[in-house]
């Protein structure tokens, strides 16, 4: 049996107005590779991710981390699963614009050590943003590089406290082709020389290259295709 870290047994989500978002999908996500999940728009992929990053909890079927069933855990044991575990990346960046590049990058750090000193953070983002080519920009703020840069620094941030998976939802969304690239041949690098479990939710059919493992949804539900 392969090394799967979340698998789910038939998750099912039902929004208001009887949508059926998720229709009983079971999945497995491998340990330490990426997985991809792509379809049209409006067929579950957010949905998805955040079942599996357990943002939301699915109506029926279960999901599970590492062999466990989440729905055992307390409200407390998932935020701190989701503190350590996992980092996240978003289409829209989300980084606060009033915090520069290396602050944006502190802030979750100073959140999972806070007894650690400020100088510590400090060189740890300063190793990360020196092996990502961005040692430049450590004192502008987001509103003043690019989008590429931008991604890069959520990049950056999603990796810093060293988690076990990071979910990434359309994080090409809003860069241009060769921006696109650069940041997929990023992953792949993370996952190759860090052995970072990512999964992925995304249109961009370049991500299928460097997957390893692929769900295709249509309507809500895990279709085979060659
Ligand atoms: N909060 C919500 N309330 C009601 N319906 C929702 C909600 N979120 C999503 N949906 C619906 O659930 C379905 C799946 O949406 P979801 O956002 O997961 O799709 P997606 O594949 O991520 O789409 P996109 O590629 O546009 O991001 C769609 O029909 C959507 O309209
Ligand atoms: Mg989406």
């Amino acid at each position: 049996m392969s090394d799967s870290i979340i698998h789910t047994e038939n998750i099912t989500r039902i929004y208001e107005a009887d949508i059926k978002a998720l229709d009983s999908v079971s999945l497995s996500i491998p340990r330490g590779k990426i997985t991809v999940i792509i379809g049209p728009s409006g067929s579950g992929k957010t949905t998805l991710l955040n079942m599996l990053a357990l943002l939301d909890a699915p109506d029926s079927g279960k999901v599970f981390l590492n062999g466990r069933d989440v729905s055992s855990l307390s409200e407390t044991q998932v935020a701190q699963i989701r503190n350590r575990m996992f980092g996240f990346v978003f289409q829209f960046f989300h980084l606060i614009p009033e915090l520069t590049v290396e602050e944006n990058i502190m802030v979750p750090l100073m959140i999972r050590q806070p007894n650690l000193p400020l100088n510590a953070h400090r060189e740890r983002v300063s190793h990360l943003l020196a092996e990502f080519h961005l040692e430049e920009k450590v004192a502008r703020y987001p509103n003043y590089i690019s989008g590429g840069e931008k991604q890069k620094v959520c990049i950056c941030r999603s990796i810093a406290g060293d988690p076990d998976i990071i979910f990434a939802d359309e994080p090409t969304g809003n860069l241009d082709r060769d921006s696109s690239f650069e940041l997929i041949t990023l992953i792949q690098t993370l996952n190759k020389n860090k052995g970072k479990t990512f999964v992925i939710a995304t249109h961009n059919e370049n991500f299928l290259k460097i997957a390893a493992n692929i769900i295709y949804l249509i309507d809500g539900k895990i279709v085979h295709r060659e």
